[in-house]
């Protein structure tokens, strides 16, 4: 078999089979294959698509590609829950304690940054001293005690994903269905989890654009997660706006911290709450009406708050930040970026804002760069809000003052100002079971 000629069968549209894909993702492991013949099969797969069945072998040689986790030492049952990407998207760092808070185990391992979009991982490091690289031993320790740990994803579990996604990133072959689908799946299905609820993010701001997109999305990755033996739910939310005012690594863990004390945006919240929930009912906790007041009584009472604040002591953070969110290193350059006309803000390109981030410097470039965790966007004013001319639309951070030209005229070139007022969206827009 020669890489060459299975690229050359994906270029032309042609079906891949079970042991090309193997060969495919056995070989980029080993290091047989190198980066520029994967790039070029990524971007066949990318405009050629895959069927359901290669799809699906894709996905099961991706998660075969290293070790397989044994969760069963975990007392308890075992819910994980897996955006498919977002900008603003945080939710993990309030779901996870909260729903570990109530009694049920999340052993849950997250990726850095992709495309525009953040990643938990990257999140996380922005606390002072924590540690997302920890033993087997001290993770599975870590979530009898606490209920909760989030690591990054270890070099045995799907190294397929671990250095598809880094190429993935750099090479615009991250929005394609069956990349997407075999990199989420591939990894959740090499963990030993027995619910996974998986937050299909939806809009301009989303890799899949369109309702239809997501739903495809959303079901093809339910019956993969069927077809291994999980008990699978997919919620389609709405990505057409960012999530919460906060965009970027350390901003985003303030606002995490400001809605797990129960004082965070209304929509962050609400989606949060609405996520936790079908975790918890997934996991056979209750009735969705009993699920959504204990996860409601859960931020109310901070058990949620002191669960987070467990897990990051637990990891080597400096829990002390958690209590004093001002204690966070500020970037040292602000910028207000202000309204260019009056109106309502009837639309935003999500993706350029979470771009717009990135110029910042709170994403990367090249699969070696590093981040810059104080820069990112705060919004002031989102999508419905009206705005004068003049008036604060956002502020932008960075540590380095020459990158605020391009990010203002990227969130000016994604931001549509209108004089009618638009329609409200909502949060949740799908459910497939
Ligand atoms: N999250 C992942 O883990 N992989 C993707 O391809 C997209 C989002």
């Amino acid at each position: 078999m020669r890489m060459y000629d299975i690229i050359r069968k994906k270029r032309d549209g042609g079906e891949l089979t079970t042991q090309e894909i193997k060969f495919f993702i056995d070989g980029y492991v080993k290091g047989e294959i190198p980066d520029y013949q994967a790039s070029a099969l990524l971007m066949a797969i990318f405009f050629k698509g895959m069927n359901f069945r290669e799809t699906a072998d894709l996905t099961f040689a991706v998660r075969d590609s290293g070790q397989r986790l044994d969760f069963s030492a975990i007392n308890g049952i075992r819910v994980d829950k897996h955006s498919t990407g977002g900008v603003g998207d945080k939710t993990s760092l309030v779901v996870a304690p909260l729903v570990a808070s109530l009694g049920v185990k999340v052993a849950k391992m997250s990726g850095r940054g992709l495309g525009h979009t953040g990643g938990t991982i990257d999140k996380l490091e922005s606390i002072p001293g924590f540690k997302t690289d920890l033993s087997e031993e001290e993770f599975l320790k870590n979530v009898n005690e606490i209920g909760v740990c989030i690591v990054g994803q270890n070099r045995d579990l799907a190294p397929a994903d671990k250095k598809l996604y880094a190429l993935r990133d750099v090479t615009a072959t991250v929005d394609s269905l069956p990349l997407v689908v075999s990199s989420i799946m591939g990894k959740k299905l090499a963990a030993d989890d027995d619910c996974i609820v998986l937050d299909v993010k939806t809009g301009s701001g989303a890799f899949a654009k369109s309702l239809e997109d997501s739903r495809t999305l959303a079901k093809v990755m339910v019956d993969i997660g069927k077809q291994a033996g999980k008990k699978m739910l997919a919620l389609i939310t709405d990505m057409d706006r960012p999530l919460g005012n906060a965009i970027g690594n350390t901003l985003e863990v303030k606002e995490a911290i400001d809605t797990l004390n129960g004082h965070g945006p209304e929509d962050f919240t609400e989606i949060c709450i609405i996520l936790a929930t079908n975790m918890l009912y997934l996991a056979g906790k209750g009735s969705m009406e009993e699920c959504e007041k204990a996860v409601k009584g859960a931020i109310a009472d901070k058990s949620a708050l002191e669960t987070f604040k467990k897990m990051v002591k637990a990891q080597g953070g400096d829990a002390s930040f958690i209590d004093n969110p001002d204690k966070f290193a500020k970037a040292p350059f602000e910028r207000n970026v202000k309204a260019q006309k009056s109106g309502y803000i009837h639309h935003v390109d999500t993706e350029g804002y979470g771009i717009s981030s990135l110029l910042l410097g709170a994403g990367r470039n090249t699969k070696e760069e590093s981040i810059d965790f104080s820069a990112g966007i705060v919004l002031k004013k989102k999508t419905g809000d009206y705005v004068k001319e003049g008036e604060e639309l956002a502020v932008m951070y960075t540590s380095d003052e020459k990158r605020f030209e391009s990010a203002i005229n990227k969130l000016y070139d994604s931001t549509v100002i209108l004089s009618d007022e638009p329609k409200k969206r909502p949060l949740v827009l799908d459910r497939v079971e």
